[in-house]
């Protein structure tokens, strides 16, 4: 915390806990600017940020980016990619339990249709599948796209072959995919989250892969990954016993939040982050502002703000 002391604006990234008693440090020390190298921001207390500091983020860097992990985590569980690798390394070419099936025809649920959901559906699209949607608010192109449906949680819950998250994290689904939800589902559903880790209470997710209603997992983010994700914990005793599970699963992949992670998303996220400072700084309206005042939702910010909340 010191480090920021007698500079004019901080910047941090996804797993970077901006609390009460953190902004009121920033504002302590006269940083008005804090700016996000990514596009979540759920943690920040952006209430509490209200008019003591403004928040920046880099909404879009490239949502293909994430969209096409999210294809690799799916054709890899299904297809079996990270235990074939592993078998032929050892000059193992046996094929037993390798069988994986066909995405043409499948229903794929993807919940949250914004701009890495869309990418999302028109991979899915590509691939000959059938997509059910769902998001708080529907998008005219995506609902009027051919082999795509709207409907209800419960339905996509309950007819999706393979499930994807792409809903920011909120108050409101926190632990969204949670034993309830995963009993509604098609036996043997495959499950994804490239979003953020605790839409989905991960007891509940390692429960019903252990009793096969779930038949793999894919996870780029993880509820607790906060002290662990992005450093290298090798020769370390890990203490979360559910995500040593998880991991120790063959049909789980845990990646560390790296769908992002390429050259050109990183470009962007440099890019967007440096202009949000030079507009902050010479006075500008900062279009990428996170808005407490409109509800979090930057749908609704973006509609209703023709300048900076305050
Ligand atoms: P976006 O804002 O374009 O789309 C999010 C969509 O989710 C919106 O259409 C919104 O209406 C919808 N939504 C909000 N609350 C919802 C709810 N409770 N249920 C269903 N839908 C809901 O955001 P974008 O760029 O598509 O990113 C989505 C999320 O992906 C981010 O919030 C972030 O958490 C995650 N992300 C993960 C990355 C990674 O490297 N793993 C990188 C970038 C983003």
């Amino acid at each position: 915390m010191i480090l920021c002391q007698g500079f004019d604006a901080v910047c941090v990234f996804v797993n970077d806990a901006i609390t009460k008693e953190v902004i009121d440090k920033l504002y302590e020390y006269g940083i008005h600017i804090l700016a996000l190298r990514c596009a979540g921001y759920n943690n920040v207390d952006i209430a509490y940020a209200y008019r003591k500091i403004h928040v920046v983020r880099v909404p879009a860097y490239s949502p293909n980016a994430i969209a096409e992990a999210t294809f690799a985590l799916i054709l890899t569980l299904n297809r079996k990619i990270h235990k074939a690798y592993i078998r032929t390394r050892d000059h193992n070419f046996n094929l037993s339990g390798l069988v994986g099936f066909d995405l043409v025809n499948k229903t794929i649920g993807v919940i949250g249709t914004g701009k890495i959901g869309y990418q999302v559906i028109k991979i899915a699209l590509g691939f000959g599948m059938n997509v059910l949607a769902y998001d708080l608010y529907p998008n005219d192109i995506i609902k009027n796209t051919p082999g795509v449906k709207y409907v209800e949680l419960d339905e996509l819950f309950k007819n999706s072959d393979i499930i994807t998250l792409h809903a920011p994290l909120t108050n409101d689904n926190y632990h969204l995919i949670n034993e309830e939800s995963i009993n509604m589902m098609k036996d043997g559903v495959m499950i994804i989250n490239t979003s953020r880790g605790a839409l989905i209470d991960s007891k509940a997710l390692l429960n019903g892969l252990r009793s096969k209603k779930i038949s793999s997992s894919g996870l780029d983010v993880y509820e607790e990954e906060q002290d662990l994700f992005f450093e290298d914990k090798s020769e370390e005793i890990i203490k979360d016993d559910v995500l040593s599970l998880l991991i120790a699963m063959p049909n789980v992949i845990v990646t560390s939040h790296q769908a992002y992670l390429t050259t050109d998303a990183l470009k962007q996220i440099a890019f967007i982050t440096l202009e949000n400072f030079d507009k902050y700084f010479s006075g500008e309206f900062l279009n990428n502002e996170v808005c407490y005042k409109c509800k979090n939702s930057p749908k609704e910010c973006f509609k209703n703000r023709k300048k900076n909340c305050w």
